[in-house]
């Protein structure tokens, strides 16, 4: 049963056939190239795209616009210890800021940072203070065949390993990312977490949470790991979170707000040192220690939003609406990964195009075939956003928070499921232009359909 009631209205309309075709040319059959108003259903993300409540937007009225001392910012403040129990923050204006702050203070050359899987900005934030990103998945993480309950889970096994190798001097971050966005958006269990703080006192490492997706997290956990099966998603969300002594958030994902993030710190004595260089850092490339690049306005709608992400009928819902959809596609014959995740459904494009290799982009050839399809805007995560990786071709098709009913959601199934029929005759792509820096090139890169 949905717990709310639209009381806003964005007009959209599904422009025709040739107009598709056309948009697609123009944007160098990239998607990330078009414009919003030439698509239907748009499920190219769930950052900072959803809709928000009227009680956001009544808080947004009231945000302190102050330069210092916003009273948004104590009550995001108090919202972010109520609900993550992280009484120390500092804010950013998205979640790739906080990582800038936070893995700037943390990283420094020739470290390695382990995270169940390195979302593409944390791996470059990685990179960029000279540290080296390495995954530790679950095995068959990134088979999208193999399913399971916790499959976004960190292994330690494999960690340990890497430490073996490099020595543990060398392994000053351990990071999992809940839910475990580019494993499929699949959940990971607080036994796991647990794991991973034991570890990380074993190699004496800061163990941080990428906390975008935690209440979605929470949800799962209470739905397969028997001893929260009587905990509210609040409890769990709570519970997981008091074992990282840091954590990076966007509040574009379940602070259910348009813009913001931030990093959030233990409050130890041990970690007093880390708390102030992150407020040094984030003056320098955010803002004030007390807006980080928000808006006032952006600050309150954010602390009554994380409230928000934890009460039962949001939660239930906006998993229950993303469970839907992996449900439907399958039983339309659509490959999709399964259980579908928290956020997204993601569509196995190798299995769905076997005649295109991995090099002419299948998730690409899907990703424009659902545009011209129906207009319908999913992602590539497979070779073309992540060359030479190994990734499975993988489509994902986010969904918005609170923004799209079941009709929206039946027009993408019939699409996909169009696209599906006719796969085995999509041709391939390849690139035409792209820019310098190859972890970018789904971005901006242009391409062209093999005949
Ligand atoms: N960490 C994870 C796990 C993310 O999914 C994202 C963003 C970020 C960090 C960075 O946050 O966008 O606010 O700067 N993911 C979006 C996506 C962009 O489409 O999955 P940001």
């Amino acid at each position: 049963m949905r717990s709310y009631r639209a009381k806003m209205v964005e007009p959209i309309r599904l422009p025709d056939r040739e107009e598709r075709e056309a948009a697609l040319d123009r944007a160098g059959h990239n998607v990330f190239n078009l414009d919003s108003d030439a698509v239907y259903v748009d499920l190219l993300t769930d950052s900072g795209t959803g809709t928000m409540s009227d009680a956001q937007w009544a808080a947004m009225v009231q945000g302190d616009e102050a330069y210092a001392g916003s009273a948004s910012f104590t009550d995001l403040e108090a919202a972010v210890s109520d609900v993550l129990g992280f009484s120390r923050i500092v804010p950013a204006h998205q979640g790739r800021g906080a990582e800038n702050v936070l893995y700037g203070c943390l990283v420094e050359p020739g470290d390695v940072v382990l995270n169940n899987t390195h979302f593409d900005t944390t791996r470059a934030h990685v990179v960029e203070h000279g540290g080296e990103p390495v995954d530790c998945p679950v095995d068959g993480a990134l088979d999208p065949a193999t399913s399971g309950d916790f499959m976004g889970n960190f292994d330690v096994g494999r960690a340990r390993e890497v430490v073996d190798e490099v020595g543990k001097e060398r392994v000053p971050v351990v990071v999992v990312t809940v839910t475990n966005n580019s494993a499929a958006g699949q959940p990971v269990s607080v036994a796991n977490v647990r794991e991973v703080r034991a570890f990380c006192d074993d190699i004496g490492a800061t163990f941080v949470i990428d906390a975008c997706r935690f209440a979605e997290n929470a949800y799962f956990v209470r739905e397969r790991e028997p001893e929260f099966a009587d905990a509210s998603v609040a409890e769990v969300a709570r519970e997981q979170l008091s074992y990282a002594d840091a954590c990076i958030m966007s509040a574009k994902k379940d602070g259910l707000a348009n813009a913001g993030g931030f990093v959030g710190v233990r409050d130890d004595p041990s970690f007093d040192d880390l708390f102030e260089r992150a407020k040094q850092r984030a003056i320098l490339y955010e803002g004030f220690t007390t807006y980080g690049g928000m808006a006032g306005r952006d600050l309150a709608a954010v602390a009554v939003g994380l409230r928000e992400a934890v009460t039962e009928e949001y939660v239930r819902d906006r998993v229950g609406q993303v469970r839907w959809l992996g449900e439907r596609l399958d039983a339309a014959g659509v490959p999709v990964v399964q259980p579908a995740g928290g956020h997204a459904v993601y569509i196995d494009a190798g299995t769905m195009c076997p005649h295109v290799p991995s090099e002419e982009f299948p998730g690409q050839a899907v990703v424009c075939d659902l545009y011209r399809e129906g207009g319908v805007r999913g992602v590539e995560l497979g070779e073309f956003a992540f060359p030479g990786t190994d990734r499975p071709d993988l489509v994902r098709l986010a969904v918005p928070r609170r923004t799209y009913a079941r009709d929206h959601l039946e027009h993408v199934v019939e699409t996909a499921a169009a696209v599906a029929d006719h796969a085995t005759s999509l041709a391939g792509y390849e690139v035409v232009s792209e820019p310098p820096m190859e972890e970018l090139r789904h971005f901006s890169a242009e391409l062209r359909p093999l005949t």
